[in-house]
């Protein structure tokens, strides 16, 4: 269910199968966001190719890491539905999100995934997060989402308030649910069963 890491050499024919797959997925799922509507009034920007820069910035500060080549390969990718909270030209926040398609006893099933969420430090508390993950849900309602999924970490009390506040619910803790073996829940909002 992670982001693929495009840039990792699979190292079994399985292996090879699941990153195949994945790409196709990817896909579809381009495919799917390229027809997206979205609401009349928007309190949300869908980034360009411009905001690259600033959105690396409030990565990196966020997570005290440069983003990854898959992040950016998404970010390019779903360019459509990814946004910022714009104020006066300066940029505050951003919202990554991607699609993937499933098939569920036959049924076709769209997901949306958030892959990335982050306000700059000073613009923190104001409300800003909460907005952004608000109108994503009304653009996922509006798109005939299933549900929209999100991993969070154990030990960010933030986010995971956060998406509870959105109408998020947790599953998890999950031991070594990351990389880089810490523990997560995973995060669920089904907007139409
Ligand atoms: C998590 C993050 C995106 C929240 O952004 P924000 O704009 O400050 O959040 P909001 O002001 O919209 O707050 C909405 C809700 O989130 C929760 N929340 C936000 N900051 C919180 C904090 N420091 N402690 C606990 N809960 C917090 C609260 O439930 C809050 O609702 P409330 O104000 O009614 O209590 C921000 O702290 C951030 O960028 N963190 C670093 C990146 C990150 O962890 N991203 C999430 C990865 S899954």
């Amino acid at each position: 269910m992670r982001i693929v890491d495009i840039c990792s050499i699979p190292k079994s024919t399985s292996n090879y199968i699941t990153f195949l797959r994945n790409i196709f997925l990817d896909f579809r799922g381009f495919l799917i966001s390229r027809h997206f509507q979205f609401p009349s009034e928007m309190n949300l920007r869908q980034i360009n190719k411009n905001d690259l820069k600033v959105i690396q910035k409030i990565y990196q500060t966020a997570f005290g890491e440069s983003p990854g080549i898959s992040f950016r390969l998404y970010m390019k990718l779903f360019q459509r539905i990814c946004y910022v909270y714009e104020t006066n030209g300066c940029i505050l926040g951003y919202l990554n999100t991607y699609i993937r398609p499933y098939s569920l006893n036959g049924k076709k099933i769209i997901w949306m995934c958030e892959s990335s969420v982050a306000v700059s430090p000073s613009s923190r508390g104001m409300g800003i997060a909460f907005l952004m993950l608000s109108e994503n849900n009304k653009i996922a309602k509006l798109n005939n989402i299933y549900c929209i999924y999100a991993d969070v970490r154990e030990d960010n009390p933030a986010s995971l308030s956060l998406h509870k506040k959105c109408g998020f619910q947790l599953k998890g803790p999950y031991p070594h649910h990351y990389k880089d073996g810490s523990s997560g829940y995973v995060a669920i909002n089904l907007l139409d069963w």
